[in-house]
């Protein structure tokens, strides 16, 4: 079996030939012969992924037995999405964000944000610029070709003109431990929870509480859609794309519900705003990647939908291309302040 490593230059191109589920950037050229119709064209690395090994596009291990690489996200994906996800992202938190950091115990300096699953920095790219004093962005995650594309497209001024620098640090964010926070002001990410275990964002509560600091935890994705018009097959759809979500324990549209016990467990107060993706016309490029993601994930996780779901999409795709189509992705955005502490 043939492993096809894709480069930037590579993903425009492959629109069109790649299987119907979305997700890894590694994926094995024969599962690639699959894809058919409308299910291909595709850009690999959009959408849900899962554990590694869970999906059939993804080879599980390399013939010497050693594990394979977890799924990757494609930076064209991060891109398409990143307008929308600004434009989404709820503002009302950023209050009591604000309020939370001037007033930070013990902080003399700039603050230190650790922004975790950064992908190629869009959380950065968007908050930095929204709050005041100098900054030092963390940024984590687990894709080196990620961390590479968010240092160069870093933020670089902060709202009051102060300075921003970033470092990098490639690493497993499940399995975070308080150490690793020593120091930081702000927890964030970004369409991560979503992606992680129960186990994991314990994991993660226990640090932040561990660190004394806030988390800014955004995008995480509420199992609600709502395409117009209404189609009989769009719950089916759904459901079957929240079942695909929740494989191998991850938490999918359950996420923000673990999330708030996990933090309140650590004794957070927790604040939770809606950040819905709103596409329209002016979105169909992005919504056209998000249909076939969806469908494709729900088609893998119930393949007997196959045939109906083909003509579906087809069907989606040809209203979204028309400017017909208009697309509500629900998400929750999370904001988790830490007991007062330092006489505070
Ligand atoms: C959906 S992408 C979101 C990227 C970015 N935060 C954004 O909003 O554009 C999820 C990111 O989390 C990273 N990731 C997922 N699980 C991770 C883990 N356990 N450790 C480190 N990074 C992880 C992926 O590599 C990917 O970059």
């Amino acid at each position: 079996m043939r492993k096809t490593t894709v480069t930037p230059a590579d993903l425009a191109r492959q629109i069109g030939r790649i299987p119907a589920q979305p997700g890894a950037r590694e994926v094995s050229s024969d599962m690639e012969t699959q894809a058919t119709g409308v299910m291909s064209g595709v850009i690999e690395g959009a959408g849900p992924v899962t554990r590694p090994g869970e999906r059939p596009t993804v080879r599980l291990r390399d013939e010497d037995g050693a594990a394979q690489e977890p799924p990757r996200y494609a930076p064209e994906w991060l891109r398409l999405r990143e307008p929308a996800d600004a434009r989404a992202r709820a503002i009302d938190l950023l209050d009591p964000l604000r309020i939370r950091l001037a007033n930070l115990p013990g902080r003399t300096g700039g603050l230190v944000v650790h922004d975790l699953g950064c992908g190629t920095g869009s959380m950065g790219r968007w908050l930095a610029p929204r709050l005041d004093g100098p900054q030092h962005w963390i940024l984590h995650d687990r894709d080196p070709y990620l961390l590479h594309f968010a240092a160069v497209g870093s933020p670089r001024v902060a709202a009051d003109g102060s300075r921003v620098t970033v470092e990098t640090r490639r690493g497993d964010v499940a399995r975070l431990t308080p150490d690793a926070l020593v120091g930081a002001s702000l927890v964030t990410a970004s369409a991560l929870l979503d992606v992680l275990t129960r186990e994991e964002i314990d994991t993660l509560a226990a640090a932040c509480a561990g660190a004394g600091c806030p988390a800014l935890l955004t995008l995480s994705v509420a199992g609600r859609v709502e395409l117009s018009a209404e189609d009989p097959m769009d719950e089916e759809i759904a459901a079957a794309f929240d079942d695909h979500q929740r494989r191998g324990g991850l938490l999918g549209p359950d996420s923000v519900t673990a999330a708030c016990e996990a933090f309140a467990d650590h004794g957070a107060s927790v604040k939770v705003h809606p950040s819905a993706w709103r596409l329209g016309p002016d979105e169909a490029a992005l919504t056209a990647q998000w249909l076939r993601g969806w469908v494709g994930a729900a088609v893998e996780e119930r393949p007997d939908l196959a045939a109906r779901a083909e003509t579906y999409l087809a069907a989606r795709l040809a209203a979204c291309a028309a400017g017909e189509l208009h697309v509500t992705v629900h998400h929750s955005d999370l904001l988790a302040l830490p007991r007062p502490t330092g006489g505070v």
